[in-house]
């Protein structure tokens, strides 16, 4: 193996692999999943990594204090930086999520938003404070001449702030979001952003998960002429073994008999998404809602299992996109629904074990974002699902240009074409599906979050 493999490594993420929360008054330890922690984890539990990252609970800070800062799940070692609460809160809620994210997603309406006002502004120097506190976590922790590895938006200011004293160290940012055109990033102000695009050229190369966001990001550098520096794709897939176990395990299958039980032999379309503002939720009902109106054979045949997770509450926009949703789903089952069939099945409490399980017995899984980075659902459905089902998936996320061979594309904002494309998939022959399920499994096969890893430590 190269040099960069046998570097030791420093992991930077905001949101940390592991987070608490208080049961009967005890800290309780949780390991997250996703790509991103079966990618990164095994290198920490190796002992070639150190992971930063903020605290982002009262639980958080409780168990980071009683640690001195260091916190370990299930032998995942994390340094937890209890960032000033107030500050940590400006950083995410009021920068990386209400203005980073929103440029990134395209998700502005000009008419009203955003507004820099002075509240924005004291935000903004809180978002150069987190930045900086990761910064001296850097160049306190790092070992000599370590790669680090600063992990999306929340972090584009790290390099620049820790490079200043530690010029021995590698850095890599890997952007897992969308990165906004030139024209729409200039809705961000002047000098912030030419501030983050500074900062994101302070590293040695830059990731993304496709090579339409790095064209973007190529672009918006075109433009400040502070030279991009390198820049590389590599996609991030799900732990596809942990996945199947979770597919095989108790909770699963006691989850998958509550659903079979609700299904009761219709035909089943599905999603798995967080309640975020990018996912299209509301539109994916109304356009449910359509195909209700337009085949009255569906009636009574088919269900809609949507599981649809909270998420980032504490911003405004988030509650009330959370019930937009549930209203929307509302309106379906009060305009359909019968005493026997509830047309859309909404649930809301975060289950892991039934989200496979809902993801095993999809006819048709659903995937309409508005813009994503990824979406990894559209890689998980595929590899646990049991009924060689269709995925609709939007040509706007950044699976697409993986999967595109082997999906049926949507357009977002299209609510009759996507009522027409659930219909179609629905109505697939069962050869067809065979066939398209097969070259999806395949696909989304291709890659293991450790290939993710690799990619980021071979740029350096
Ligand atoms: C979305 C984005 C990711 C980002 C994540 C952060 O899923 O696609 O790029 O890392 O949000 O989520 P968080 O819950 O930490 O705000």
């Amino acid at each position: 193996m190269a040099d960069a493999f046998s570097n030791p490594v420093v992991i930077a993420s905001n949101r940390g692999p592991v987070s608490f929360s208080k049961v009967d008054g005890s800290l309780v330890g949780r390991r997250g999943s996703g790509g991103l922690v079966s990618g990164l984890a095994p290198l920490v539990e190796a002992g070639r990594a150190t992971w930063i990252a903020a605290a982002m609970s009262d639980a958080d800070r409780e168990a980071s204090a009683a640690g001195n800062g260091v916190v370990e799940v299930d032998g995942l070692r994390v340094h937890l930086l209890d960032i000033d609460r107030e500050v940590q809160r400006r950083h995410y809620d009021e920068v990386s999520n209400s203005t980073l994210w929103f440029v990134h997603h395209g998700l502005y309406d000009l008419v009203r938003s955003p507004v820099y006002d002075v509240d924005w502004w004291t935000s903004w120097e809180a978002y150069r404070e987190a930045n900086a506190a990761f910064a001296a976590a850097i160049v306190a922790e790092a070992p000599t001449g370590a790669t680090v590895l600063v992990q999306d938006y929340h972090l584009c200011l790290v390099a620049r702030i820790a490079r200043l004293e530690r010029d021995d160290l590698r850095f890599i940012h890997f952007h897992h979001t969308p990165f906004a055109g030139p024209e729409e990033l200039r809705v961000l102000p002047p000098s912030v952003r030419e501030e983050l695009l500074d900062g994101l050229a302070s590293h040695d190369a830059c990731g993304f998960h496709t090579s339409r966001w790095e064209t973007n990001y190529l672009a918006c550098q075109e433009q400040v002429l502070t030279g991009a520096g390198r820049t590389f794709t590599a996609t991030l897939n799900s732990d596809l073994d942990d996945m199947r176990s979770v597919a095989a395990s108790e909770a699963c299958r006691e989850a998958g008999a509550s659903i079979d039980a609700v299904v009761d032999g219709r035909q089943v379309v599905a999603r798995v998404d967080r309640m975020e503002l990018s996912k299209n939720i509301a539109r994916g009902f109304a356009a449910f809602d359509r195909l209700l109106e337009m085949r009255k054979d569906l009636h009574g045949n088919v269900v809609f299992l949507a599981c649809c997770y909270p998420s980032r509450l504490g911003v405004d926009e988030y509650r009330r996109y959370r019930d937009e949703v549930v209203q929307a789903a509302e309106l379906v089952n009060e305009r359909w629904g019968t005493d026997d069939w509830t047309p859309v099945e909404l649930m809301t409490d975060d289950d892991f074990p039934r989200s496979v399980a809902v993801l095993q017995r999809y006819d048709v899984l659903l995937v309409n974002p508005i813009r994503d980075g990824l979406n990894l659902v559209a890689k998980e459905g595929p590899a646990v699902n049991e009924r060689d089902g269709a995925l609709l998936l939007s040509t706007e996320a950044g699976a697409y240009s993986e999967l595109s061979d082997e999906v049926l594309p949507l357009f977002p904002f299209d609510i009759e074409g996507t009522a027409r494309s659930i219909g179609a998939a629905l109505d697939m022959d069962a050869d067809d599906r065979m066939h398209r399920a097969k070259a999806l499994t395949a696909a989304v096969q291709r890659r293991t979050p450790e290939a993710w890893l690799e990619d980021q430590l071979r740029a350096v």
